[in-house]
């Protein structure tokens, strides 16, 4: 995770109404120049902002067509904009209001451990599987998987991704999140048996030669800190105090859950849903706390309830704030850029692959997991 120094203290003194006004000020004066890009997952007050937004694949694709703007502010992750950043012309600036940003999921995974594993599969098993990563995932990894003839995916393709994938081979290695990786598999026909978990923090993974050659699909150990709070209990309850709620929760949550869910999917997929749901219908939902209070407050009609009984929130989404998004356009106004997440030029050439993979394996609408 990168390191926010703290911002000039007359930040510390405006109220709310005071952020919101100035930022709506600044956004005026920038104009066209500076785009402003929100994840479903940030705060109402910070989203209001957003020009567009939108789940990882679609703010992907949004900031893949931002020509001729200057700037983009990235109210989201990380990973996020260093995508942005990868997939926009030179030109164009990527900013992340608060470098803090992180995500614990991408953090799961550092090059040289992917490397390490790939050195024991590939040149001491004898087996190449496919690479595929999540997006969740470091500008050094997509690399990696670029150069190795891999492609990243979200949440919202990941299926399309492994289908593309075996069509190229027998065997996929999949990226940081084992939850996705397995729940997509499973839901492509693949038995839980031909699945197994690398774990970077064991010698060799855990696996043995033998066992590398027989599983299709390896799994790393990575999991999202806010999906794993969703536990079968919580669906238990749910069915035993209110049968006609449905259970749709997204496939970073585990095989577990997802297998108690009605269904399961991006956070498109979830919106979608929501939206197209009748009137009177019920939901517990099983994603980020934000997203589930902003499809309640949408759609009065219907009832929207968080799966979990305890808040499931994003503390690294949670760090972009009202007085960073200002304190960063005030710079942009005066002319300073700060912030700004630059992946260097051999890393963006690789990443870009795996990324266009990406894009290039999408389908019109978002689809279902489950
Ligand atoms: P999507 O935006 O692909 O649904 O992923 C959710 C998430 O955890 C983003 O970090
Ligand atoms: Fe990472 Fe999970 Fe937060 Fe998404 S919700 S940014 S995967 S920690």
């Amino acid at each position: 995770m990168l390191f926010q120094p703290p911002l000039p203290t007359e930040y510390a003194s405006l109220t709310d109404d005071e952020m919101c006004a100035a930022i709506t000020e600044r956004k005026q004066t920038l104009g066209s120049r500076a785009v402003i890009l929100g994840h479903h997952y940030q705060k109402h007050d910070v989203i209001q902002f957003a020009d567009f937004t939108g789940d990882s694949l679609k703010l992907a694709q949004i900031g893949a067509k931002q020509h001729g703007v200057e700037y983009i502010v990235f109210c989201g992750v990380h990973f996020m904009a260093e995508s942005a950043d990868i997939l926009t012309d030179d030109d164009v600036k990527v900013i992340l209001p608060d470098q803090s940003a992180g995500c614990s999921m991408a953090d799961m995974a550092d090059i040289d451990q992917v490397e390490e594993a790939w050195e024991f599969i590939v040149y001491r098993c004898g087996v190449a599987p496919i690479p595929i990563t999540y997006v969740n995932s470091s500008a050094a990894i997509k690399a990696f998987c670029g150069a190795n003839g891999g492609a990243c995916c979200t949440s919202s393709n990941a299926r399309a991704i492994l289908e593309w994938a075996f069509r190229r081979g027998d065997k996929v290695l999949f990226l940081p999140d084992q939850h996705l990786g397995r729940n997509t598999a499973y839901a492509m026909g693949i038995p839980l048996e031909a699945m197994t978990v690398y774990d970077p923090a064991l010698p060799t993974g855990g696996l043995t030669r033998e066992q590398v050659r027989n599983f299709r699909v390896f799994l790393w150990k990575g999991h999202c800190s806010v999906h794993q709070l969703f536990t079968t209990q919580q669906c238990d309850e749910i069915r035993r105090n209110d049968p006609d709620c449905k259970i749709l929760v997204h496939p970073e949550c585990s095989w577990e859950v997802v297998q108690k869910a009605d269904l399961a999917g991006s956070t498109e997929f979830i919106i979608k849903t929501v939206r197209e749901a009748p009137a009177g219908s019920k939901w517990a939902i099983g994603t980020e706390t934000h997203l589930v209070d902003r499809l309640l407050r949408t759609y009065p009609e219907k009832s929207v309830r968080l799966l979990a009984g305890i808040q499931c929130l994003c503390t690294t989404m949670y760090r972009i704030d009202l007085r960073h998004l200002l304190w960063t356009l005030d710079e942009l106004v005066a002319g300073r850029i700060v912030n700004q997440i630059k992946v260097d030029p051999d890393t963006s050439g690789l990443a870009v692959v795996a990324l266009e993979r990406m894009l290039a394996n999408v389908t019109a609408t978002p689809v279902a997991i489950k």
